[in-house]
């Protein structure tokens, strides 16, 4: 694992922001995982910013709330598309579906679109528990698609995008550990001081379910970008 640590959260964004133009400018990132939350936030500015060309490159998201519409504010497909997709010209863009009939055919079918696209480099936040996508402590690191019951902790951390606690969805579908693995290049990033735990688990803790953020300490080209306090403990 590289580990660059940066004063600022916007240094550190501009960073990763550079590593990820160039990686499309010269055509070895064609297929670009995404994540959401408020940590790629200042990353996805600078992306919608500049003027990338991106008409060659696929995105494959982490994850999706289920029971959220497309059209709900809440949802990560309104997040992306508010964020970058409305400002931005990918090829192609996947979002696991949420409301879809059939969770586990939607898993299936989320699986072999990462099958024919694989990831050649994934952007990744991480939760105050560990937590990677929507993969909650405890998850097999041989999980790929599949629904996830969210833990009170990371529900919590998600209650400041909803107005009342119980407008918070229950489940998502997430990326497995073993289908963020399998992308050629992992670029975290980790912003303010309630990471640090988690960094420092995550970098220096044992390779450990408990703290599926471990894991990465195992894949060949993960590079960490984190700001002064989520480094803070390391
Ligand atoms: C969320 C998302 C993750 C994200 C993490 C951290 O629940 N599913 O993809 O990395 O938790 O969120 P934030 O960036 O808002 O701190």
């Amino acid at each position: 694992m590289k580990v660059h640590i940066f004063k600022t959260r916007d240094e550190a964004a501009k960073y990763a922001f550079q590593m990820i133009a160039k990686g499309i400018q010269e055509g070895e990132i064609r297929t670009l995982g995404l994540a959401t939350g408020g940590t790629p936030l200042k990353l996805y500015e600078y992306m919608r910013n500049s003027n990338l060309d991106v008409s060659e490159v696929v995105t494959v998201n982490l994850d999706e709330y289920v029971g959220l519409k497309d059209t709900d504010e809440h949802s990560y497909h309104f997040y992306m598309e508010k964020e970058l997709f409305s400002h931005l010209n990918f090829k192609k863009s996947y979002l696991p579906n949420g409301m879809a009939e059939d969770p586990d055919a939607e898993c299936e079918r989320y699986d072999r679109i990462l099958k024919v696209h694989p990831v050649d480099l994934q952007i990744l936040g991480i939760g105050k528990n560990g937590h990677i996508g929507f993969n909650e402590p405890g998850t097999s690191f041989h999980s790929k698609t599949h629904i996830v019951e969210l833990t009170e902790s990371t529900r919590e951390a998600n209650r400041r995008f909803f107005e009342k606690e119980e407008d918070v969805p229950e489940k998502a579908i997430s990326m497995g550990i073993a289908s963020i693995m399998a992308a050629k290049k992992i670029v975290l990033l980790a912003f303010g001081k309630s990471k640090a735990e988690a960094v420092c688990r995550m970098i220096n803790g044992p390779v450990d379910e408990a703290c599926p953020a471990s894991v990465l300490q195992t894949h060949p080209d993960v590079v960490v970008i984190a700001d002064a306090e989520a480094s803070s403990l390391l």
